[in-house]
């Protein structure tokens, strides 16, 4: 943590009566320690000030960060705006659903939930789909005998978040490589000049734009084509003159990057947790026997336990929105003191899902809670998905895919006998921001 936090800036400011986190270096902020060590500089903070406090994010500005779980509920309030998302990264965020509220958010949700809901996923048969392109990928892996991790998963997610849309899968390493660039743009210094982030994720943007735009043209072209490309393109073209081509490609890049980054980054966390803890591989192939092949519906999920509890504790311990940024619109109440209008929030969703207050021996990586549990699932035991208008559209597919993952892991590789075995250090090089995600340097071998 040491030289992530400047040595030289101990100052004990206040901002509306909240302190400041000391440490800021001058342009980045406190970003240093939130890309590379942001468990350490929640924890550190909140020993340190109490559970709110400023922490500068460098270009982005300061938030004030609510460490306390309590602030989860401020995601439900309606005094609370996610247009800040489009003002921190207007060239990636701006104009689609994540940055808007009310009306014009519900209607750009309602043009694709449904098919993100169990009925959606089975009516359009993403179990089946999903379970064959699984299973061929485990098996080159398996022939591979060794694998950089996260680039696998990535490759592997863009390929299934492509053929759920109906889009062709082409040039995948090409459109991995975009996204990367163009989510440097939410840390990007503002400063357009060659070889720098910022003109680098504009590039890849336009890059990426061009090519939805081809998709959507061809979409038009072939109305009765089936997938979610050619249904949202004809929702977003019955519903009138307001949604214009540009909302659609906004919101289709979105759904490209929600639909493949976060769950790469899981994916990957998953096989570098039964590689470094035999007991759970020898749990998940138990019951990949006993199921003797890959879930493809909704409904077959409760027969998968082990590989359910490995999903949602994977998560828990590694979850992949760390952070989410909202503005306060009318003064609001929190532990005591008020916030004022206008004011900048971070609810550090990191931080509450390893807290305390809401987990047993938050730190250890324990199936148990999950398989032990009678209770239904509440909306804080999926806190990674946030939470009120704006959660996650994706979660019944993650849940879907996540779990077919694993069953066809295990199945592939004790077909001849070999398991996940960890060939790197895993905390060197991990990121918490802005996405979260285990070094792309990890190596993962099959024997
Ligand atoms: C492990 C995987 C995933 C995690 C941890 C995750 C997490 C989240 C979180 C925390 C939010 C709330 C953002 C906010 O309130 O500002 C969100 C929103 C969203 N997610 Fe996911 N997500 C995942 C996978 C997916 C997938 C697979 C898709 C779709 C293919 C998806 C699509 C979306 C969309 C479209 C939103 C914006 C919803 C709205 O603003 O109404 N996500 N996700």
């Amino acid at each position: 943590m040491n030289l992530l936090l400047n040595p030289f800036d101990r100052r004990c400011s206040r901002q509306h009566d909240f302190p400041e986190m000391q440490g800021a270096y001058p342009w980045v902020g406190h970003l240093p320690a939130i890309v590379r060590d942001l468990p350490a500089l929640l924890q550190r903070a909140e020993a340190m000030l109490g559970n709110h406090f400023w922490l500068d994010f460098g270009p982005a500005g300061r938030m004030l960060t609510c460490a306390h779980p309590d602030a989860f509920a401020l995601l439900r309030h309606r005094d609370v705006s996610s247009a800040l998302i489009g003002e921190i990264a207007p060239d990636l965020m701006g104009g689609t659903l994540v940055a808007q509220d009310g009306e014009a958010h519900r209607r750009a949700r309602d043009a694709v939930k449904s098919a993100f809901l169990p009925k959606g996923l089975n009516q359009a048969r993403i179990g089946e789909l999903f379970a064959s392109l699984l299973k061929v990928q485990v098996q080159q892996w398996r022939d591979m005998g060794e694998v950089a991790i996260l680039r696998e998963t990535s490759d592997l997610m863009l390929k299934l978040i492509f053929s759920l849309m109906g889009i062709p899968a082409r040039d995948i390493r090409q459109w991995r490589r975009k996204y990367k660039q163009l989510l440097q743009l939410i840390i990007a210094p503002p400063i357009d000049l060659p070889g720098l982030p910022l003109r680098r994720g504009r590039a890849a943007r336009s890059w990426i734009d061009t090519r939805l735009r081809e998709f959507i043209q061809d979409a038009r072209a072939h109305a009765k084509r089936t997938g979610l490309l050619n249904d949202m393109v004809g929702l977003f073209d019955q519903s009138g003159q307001d949604l214009s081509d540009d909302a659609l490609i906004a919101n289709i890049r979105l759904l490209l990057l929600a639909g493949h980054d976060t769950t790469a980054s899981t994916m990957a966390w998953i096989v570098i947790e039964l590689a470094r803890q035999p007991a759970l591989w020898e749990a998940l192939t138990e019951e990949a026997q006993r199921l003797g092949d890959v879930p493809i519906q909704q409904e077959d999920l409760a027969r998968c336990p082990v590989a359910e509890a490995l999903f949602r504790e994977t998560l828990r311990v590694h979850p992949a929105t760390t952070l989410l940024p909202r503005r306060v619109l009318q003064e609001l109440p929190l532990g005591g003191r008020h916030i004022p209008a206008g004011t900048v929030l971070c609810i550090p969703l990191l931080h509450f899902s390893r807290s305390a207050h809401l987990y047993e021996a938050p730190e250890e990586f324990r199936l148990a809670r999950w398989l032990q549990r009678t209770e239904p699932i509440r909306p804080m035991d999926m806190l990674q998905f946030g939470t009120g208008p704006h959660v996650c559209i994706g979660y019944h597919l993650v849940w879907l895919e996540l779990v077919q993952f694993c069953i066809a892991l295990a199945l592939v590789m004790q077909k001849v006998g070999v398991q996940p075995r960890l060939l790197s250090n895993v905390e060197k090089g991990r990121r918490y921001y802005p996405t979260a995600h285990p070094s792309s340097a990890i190596r993962i071998g099959f024997s």
